[in-house]
């Protein structure tokens, strides 16, 4: 498995800064509409934390967790959210440094493509999230969700799994998907 080096998450974050800024505050509106006062937050492959920066000034009740594979990304979001009461850990999809039931949402930008096995990671999600809790992944519309619907219906409340077609404001085509569970 290959992960982001230092350059390339340094350039990573320069593109992402100038680049996903409507895609971060559509997200970040999305979970301010769901998340209930102090809820318990986890953004997966959080790279260099553009949209945990996003939550925290936006909703600075939330208690906000990071989790990236690149340690690179993990020192970018640290020093892009210090000061800040967000806890960033280093750590895999498919085997995340949680205890079972840790969340009220979980939420994922641009990363479940990169996940070499999509079952094992949903069913890894599935593990952290309260019963009751939400999981909300965001990613491009052409790449692999057919896949990760079908393990959210393995792992989540099947009929509670949604997928919708998701267009920051002023973006002419329509290049994401959000994929929606809720925990049993
Ligand atoms: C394209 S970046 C997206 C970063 C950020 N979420 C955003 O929207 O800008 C993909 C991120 O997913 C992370 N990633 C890839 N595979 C992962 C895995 N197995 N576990 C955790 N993070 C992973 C990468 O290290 C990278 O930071």
């Amino acid at each position: 498995m290959t992960t982001f080096g230092a350059k390339q998450s340094r350039g990573y974050d320069q593109r992402a800064s100038r680049l996903l800024g409507g895609l971060y505050r559509r997200i970040a509106a999305d979970v301010d509409a769901i998340a209930q006062s102090g809820a318990c937050v986890l953004d997966v492959g959080t790279g260099p934390g553009e949209l945990l920066a996003q939550l925290g000034s936006r909703r600075p009740d939330l208690r906000l967790h990071g989790v990236d594979l690149s340690p690179h990304m993990i020192d970018l979001a640290d020093a892009k959210l210090s000061g800040g009461a967000v806890e960033l850990s280093v750590g895999d999809v498919a085997a995340l440094p949680y205890p079972d039931d840790s969340f009220d949402l979980v939420v994922s930008s641009l990363s479940m493509h990169e996940w070499p096995e999509v079952d094992r990671a949903i069913a890894e999600l599935a593990r952290v999230s309260r019963p009751g809790g939400a999981v909300a992944i965001y990613d491009f519309r052409f790449l692999r969700s057919a896949a990760a619907l079908s393990a959210l219906r393995r792992s989540f409340e099947a009929a509670t799994v949604r997928r919708e077609a998701v267009r920051p404001r002023r973006q002419p085509i329509g290049l994401y998907t959000r994929l929606t569970a809720r925990a049993a």
